[in-house]
C-alpha cells in the first residue's frame, strides 16, 4: 500500500502563532489517535505549507515532530535579478522538503502557464536541489461540463511529462485538484475521484508502470474530517491536499485521525 499523505496549503492564511500552535497540536493529536507517543513514527505522512515568512519557523516548530514543511511556490530560475521571488536553493537550505507547483490559484490568478509550471517542476529535480514537486492539477467547471476533465488533465501531465519525462516523477507527489472543488464546499463525491485518479494513475503506467504504482495522488478540494474517510479509501487517492480544514487544529486532527482508522484497518 502507498503511504498516505495529509497535507495541510495554509494559502495566505497564518500568523506566527498559528504556525507553533497548528504545529504541536496537530502532531499531539495524531500521536494520541496512534497511540505510539513514545515511538515518535506515524504510518502516514502529515505536510504542512505555511505561507513563506514562516517555513523557516515551521521547519524549527516540527523539528523531532512527525511533519514536513513545504513551500507553496518557488521561481524556476536558481538565482538572479527576479524581485520578490524565491529559490528553491534557498527553500531548501531552510528545511523544506517540498514545494507545491502550479497550484490552481497560480495558474488563474497569478497566469503561470502550463510551460512555466513544467519549468518549475524540472527546477525540483536539478542536482542542488533537494525540494519534492507536488504537482497540483484539475478542470475548471466549464471544462467538466463540457465532458473535456480527461483531456485538460492529460495536457496538464503531458506539459510536465515533455519536460522532464516520465523518471521525473519518481521522487514526486501529484495532487488532483478539481478547481470546482476549491474553497466552494463542493466537494468531489468518492467516485469522481477516483475516476480521475485512476485517469492519472493508467496514463503514467503507460509510461513507467513501476513509478506509476508508487506514486502519491492525493485528492484536494473541500476535503474536511467528514468526508476524508470515504475519498481516502479510493483506490488510487493516497490522502488529500487540504486547504480551508488545515487551519484549525480540530479539522486538520480529525483528517489524520481518518486516516489512522484507514491504515489500522489494512
Ligand atoms: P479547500 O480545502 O479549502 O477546498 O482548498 C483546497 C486546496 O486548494 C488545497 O490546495
Amino acid at each position: 500500500m502507498r503511504r498516505i499523505i495529509v497535507a495541510g496549503n495554509w494559502k495566505m492564511h497564518g500568523s506566527s502563532e498559528m504556525t507553533a500552535d497548528l504545529i504541536s497540536g496537530v502532531a499531539r493529536r495524531a500521536f494520541e489517535a496512534s497511540r505510539i507517543s513514545e515511538q515518535r513514527e506515524l504510518g502516514y505522512d502529515i505536510l504542512v505549507f505555511p505561507p513563506a515568512p514562516y517555513l523557516s519557523q515551521a521547519v524549527a516548530n516540527s523539528d523531532s515532530l512527525p511533519i514536513t514543511v513545504g513551500a507553496q511556490n518557488a521561481s524556476q530560475f536558481d538565482s538572479g535579478a527576479y524581485t520578490g521571488e524565491v529559490s528553491l536553493a534557498m527553500l531548501s537550505e531552510i528545511g523544506c522538503e517540498y514545494v507545491l507547483i502550479g497550484h490552481s490559484e497560480r495558474r488563474k490568478l497569478f497566469n503561470e502557464t502550463d510551460d512555466e509550471v513544467a519549468e518549475k517542476f524540472a527546477a525540483c529535480l536539478s542536482e542542488s536541489v533537494k525540494v519534492r514537486p507536488l504537482l497540483c492539477i484539475g478542470e475548471t467547471l466549464a471544462e467538466r461540463q463540457s465532458g473535456t476533465t480527461e483531456a485538460v488533465i492529460a495536457a496538464q501531465l503531458d506539459a510536465v511529462i515533455d519536460k522532464v519525462g516520465i523518471t521525473g516523477f519518481a521522487d514526486s507527489v501529484i495532487a488532483y485538484e478539481p478547481v470546482w472543488a476549491i474553497g466552494t464546499g463542493e466537494t468531489a463525491s468518492p467516485e469522481q475521484a477516483q475516476d480521475v485518479h485512476a485517469f492519472i494513475r493508467n496514463k503514467l503506467d503507460k509510461l513507467d508502470a513501476k513509478i506509476a504504482q508508487s506514486l502519491r495522488i492525493l485528492y484536494g478540494g473541500s476535503v474536511k474530517p467528514s468526508n476524508a474517510h470515504a475519498l481516502f479509501v479510493q483506490k488510487d487517492i493516497d490522502g488529500g491536499l487540504i486547504g480551508g480544514a488545515s487551519l484549525e487544529v480540530d479539522d486538520f486532527a480529525g483528517i489524520c485521525e481518518a486516516v489512522q482508522k484507514i491504515i489500522e484497518k489494512t
